[in-house]
């Protein structure tokens, strides 16, 4: 199934230059960009993002850090797109990350792990709509 989803890469990989290494990842995996904006993240788009992780111990941190400085959004194409793009992408933890993975390559810790990608077909549907209106998605 030909399906869309939602990626960033976090302001850890960004500000360590590793957008176009990232990039390269999904593309020669199979995923097209849709859709792509750099940006700054504010509390209130955080707190949309991850609505289902509000209340947890991680969360003020976790903010925190992914509005302290600009990330990538992106919306990605492809076959099987949301598992695949997970895959590529590692596990959260970067040291239980497989090798080869994009965590794995530039993640530093479970909170700076470099990726964020949606987690099945109606997390992907509701997060390209925080950041992308219709007119700045293309097929
Ligand atoms: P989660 O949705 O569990 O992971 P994933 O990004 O792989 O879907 O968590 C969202 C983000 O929250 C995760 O990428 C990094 C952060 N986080 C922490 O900072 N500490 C934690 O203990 C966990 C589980 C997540
Ligand atoms: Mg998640």
């Amino acid at each position: 199934m030909i399906e869309n989803t939602l990626v960033l890469i976090k302001p850890d990989a960004f500000d360590k230059k590793y957008t176009g290494r990232i990039l390269t990842c999904y593309e020669e995996n199979g995923l097209k960009i849709k859709a792509l904006k750099l940006l700054k993240m504010t509390p209130e788009l955080a707190a949309k993002h991850y609505a289902e992780h509000i209340g947890k111990d991680f969360y003020d941190e976790l903010v925190g850090f992914m509005t302290s400085a600009p990330l990538v959004a992106m919306v990605l194409t492809g076959e099987n797109a949301i598992a695949k793009v997970r895959a590529l992408n590692g596990a959260t933890n970067p040291e239980k990350a497989a090798a080869g993975t994009i965590r794995k390559e530039y993640a530093q810790s479970v909170q700076h792990n470099a990726v964020h990608a949606s987690d099945g077909l109606e997390s992907a549907a509701r997060e390209i709509h925080i950041f992308f209106n219709e007119t700045e998605i293309f097929d």
